[in-house]
């Protein structure tokens, strides 16, 4: 049994991944309308997984006799500037997820709850990852350039990274 704190807490990260999910859903289709298709699927993989991280934690609160809420989504934006300005967002979006999952690793600890700890050591994990692959995409365009005549090599780099992927074990829910 968890806290309440705990489980509203544990709800609010639920509207977290969840926003992430359909922001990067957004994000895909802006990616295909640019002409953009390594660019969309990867957009369109993490929002997959971003609803796999909401829904395990939904499963998460339902096992420890919690009370899980269906998320209220708000809209995510349609439009942006450019490729950079895209994962920009992604990337801040990503460590505003990482300091969530902090403030629910110091929840856990302050309440004594080493199973919500054990649980959450998954997500410190996949962030580290997460940010990290950020770091390395805004990096690559860096050097690349985001220029008209660079975005057939951005789209290409990150189709090499939708390659390694495709080859990695999917994560279960
Ligand atoms: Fe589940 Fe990437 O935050």
């Amino acid at each position: 049994m968890i806290s309440i704190q705990m489980q509203d807490a544990l709800n609010q990260q639920i509207v977290l991944e969840g926003y992430a999910s359909f922001l990067y859903l957004s994000m895909a289709s802006w990616c295909d309308h640019k002409g953009l298709p390594g660019c969309a699927q990867f957009m369109h993989r993490q929002s997959d997984e971003e609803r796999v991280h909401m829904l395990k934690i939904f499963h998460y609160i339902s096992e420890v006799d919690g009370f899980a809420r269906s998320p209220e989504i708000k809209q995510p934006p349609h439009e942006f500037e450019s490729i950079v300005e895209l994962f920009e967002m992604v990337f801040a979006h990503e460590q505003k997820v990482t300091a969530a999952i902090n403030h629910l690793v110091d929840l856990s600890i302050k309440e004594n709850d080493h199973t919500t700890l054990n649980f959450l050591q998954w997500y410190v994990m996949e962030q580290r990852e997460e940010e990290a692959q950020m770091r390395f995409i805004l990096d690559r365009i860096k050097l690349i350039g985001d220029g008209p005549q660079c975005l057939y090599y951005i789209d290409k780099e990150v189709e090499e990274i939708n390659k390694k992927a495709a080859k990695a074990p999917a994560t279960a829910v």
